[in-house]
């Protein structure tokens, strides 16, 4: 009989189910896309109930594969990673009430003025920033009063799809962390942020994420095939499980992940670390843990907007080849990735990207190069605030998209100037989960000797030291470019409100 566990990553861009086995061998594993509404610039909303129907496709299709290799295998346990920070609000039957408002939308700038102006810049840890839950909430007690009203319980998109299979509403602590209003020093929701703003009573019971919460509901199992009962595991936010799917739960391990957003997180001893820049602290999915993080909001979100609107005919490997065939720098071209605005370390939602020193002898070539350099040097601010504030970050294990291609995991190690690991078999955030599952079901005795098991390097990305430095000239140049541009693209996005007004 194959014992087996399941890993759950609700993403953006699509859900992913990984079946893994006691020896942490993928055996099997499905992804199905989402889609997402821009209503209006700065907008971004998913429905939390296509959430639940594609896990389940996800969860359907794994299965189903799994019948074709195995004639004998049972599914033990399951766990949960999730994009962070997104609101989801229901009523007092359990029933969503609105779409909801992910980590990505940026409406509520004002709402993030008046925390700054009445509680300061940091607030239980954490810079004031839109993607963040407690500014949505605000938002949504003053927008759509009707949906206030009926709220009796907000959750996060991880959670919700969870209580949909389990029946048993919590949130879990890592991704709790990155409302603002969680108080990092007991672990409880901070009643007095709350209060401030009028959001009370509204609170999920919190439970850490080795939490086992429940079984799979007999229904879904059923319709599932499964016959043995599941236990369910409460799980971690998108970015701790990434660590831990990657090995990265000791205190200064670091994490370059490159999915939709991007983001270099470094494990952190002290629960109460706070740093400025708008690096994020946050709980760790590993106990007694936390990390700091810098995020860029569009990281993979801008070579996939180049590809669309630049390369709709290549593959990204074709779009890799080919910057690898330019220079570094570009040839004298720079890219600030700011199409959705940035979080570290301007934390400026109206910021807008460009392309700088364009010129006619730059090609395709060059421009595909400048992205990937701007992404990296995006990270890279990260990286160089946090040394400069004592952090070591020597090593970095690198995760996602940006893990994909030898060339942009040798360009992260020249400009991160830190060796950089590529996984033998990287699987992100769902390996983490199914992690969870496994060690939450004594598979293991902690997380330290899963990680043992199931998560193994395949090859090191040494920095070069003259590639460095050249690297180094352009970064500099990079970081002009956010304020030299920032009363530009701010004018330009004003006009283009306002013609969407006449
Ligand atoms: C982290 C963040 C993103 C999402 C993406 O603060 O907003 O990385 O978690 O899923």
């Amino acid at each position: 009989m194959e014992k087996l566990v399941l890993g759950i990553d609700v993403g953006t861009s699509s859900i992913k189910s990984l079946a893994v086995n006691d020896r942490g061998n993928i055996i099997a594993s499905a992804s199905s896309p989402l889609t997402i509404q821009h209503a209006y610039p700065g907008y971004s909303e998913q429905n939390p109930d296509e959430w639940v129907s594609v896990t389940i496709e996800t969860m359907n299709n794994v299965i189903n594969d799994l019948k074709q290799i195995h004639s004998n295998f049972e599914i033990n346990g399951i766990s949960f990673s999730g994009q962070m920070h997104g609101l989801i609000v229901l009523d007092d039957e359990y029933k969503v009430i609105r779409p909801a408002i992910l980590w990505n939308d940026t409406r509520s700038t004002a709402q993030c003025e008046e925390i700054k102006s009445r509680l300061g810049e940091i607030v239980l840890g954490n810079p004031v920033l839109e993607g963040f839950t407690l500014t949505k909430l605000m938002w949504l007690k003053q927008y759509e009063p009707d949906h206030w009203a009926k709220t009796k319980v907000f959750l996060l998109p991880k959670d919700y799809v969870r209580f949909k299979l389990t029946d048993t509403i919590n949130m879990e602590l890592s991704d709790a962390s990155s409302t603002l209003l969680l108080d990092p020093s007991t672990n409880q929701w901070s009643e007095d942020v709350g209060r401030q703003f009028g959001i009370t009573n509204i609170y999920p019971p919190l439970v850490t994420s080795d939490t086992h919460v429940g079984y799979l509901k007999q229904s879904i199992a059923e319709n599932l095939g499964i016959k043995n009962r599941v236990a369910v595991f409460a799980g971690g936010g998108d970015n701790a499980c990434g660590a831990i799917g990657a090995g990265v739960i000791q205190p200064n391990q670091s994490l370059c992940s490159i999915g939709t957003s991007g983001v270099i997180l470094s494990c952190e001893a002290k629960q109460e670390a706070v740093y400025g820049n708008n690096i994020h602290m946050f709980k760790h999915a590993v106990n007694n843990l936390s990390y700091a993080m810098g995020v860029t909001l569009s990281a993979g979100y801008s070579l996939n907007w180049f590809k669309r609107h630049c390369a709709q005919n290549y593959s990204f490997d074709e779009i890799m080849s080919c910057a690898e065939q330019s220079k570094i720098g570009a040839r004298g071209l720079i890219f600030a990735p700011y199409l959705t605005g940035e979080r570290t370390p301007h934390g400026d939602a109206n910021i807008r990207g460009s392309f700088i020193g364009l010129s006619g002898m730059h090609t395709f070539g060059d421009m595909a190069r400048a992205v990937v350099e701007g992404i990296t040097y995006s990270l890279y601010e990260s990286i160089e605030y946090l040394r400069s504030q004592g952090k070591h970050i020597n090593e970095v294990v690198a995760i996602g998209g940006g893990a994909k291609s030898d060339f942009w995991l040798q360009l992260q190690a020249d400009v991160f100037n830190a060796k950089v690991y590529k996984l033998k078999h990287e699987e992100g955030p769902s390996m983490g989960a199914a992690m969870i599952a496994a060690t939450g079901l004594e598979w293991y005795d902690d997380i330290a000797s899963c990680v043992e098991q199931f998560i193994h390097k395949d090859k090191i990305f040494e920095p070069n030291k003259e590639c460095h430095v050249a690297y180094q000239n352009y970064f500099e140049i990079y970081k002009d470019v956010y304020n030299q541009t920032q009363p530009i693209t701010k004018k330009l996005l004003e006009l283009t409100k306002k013609s969407k007004l006449n």
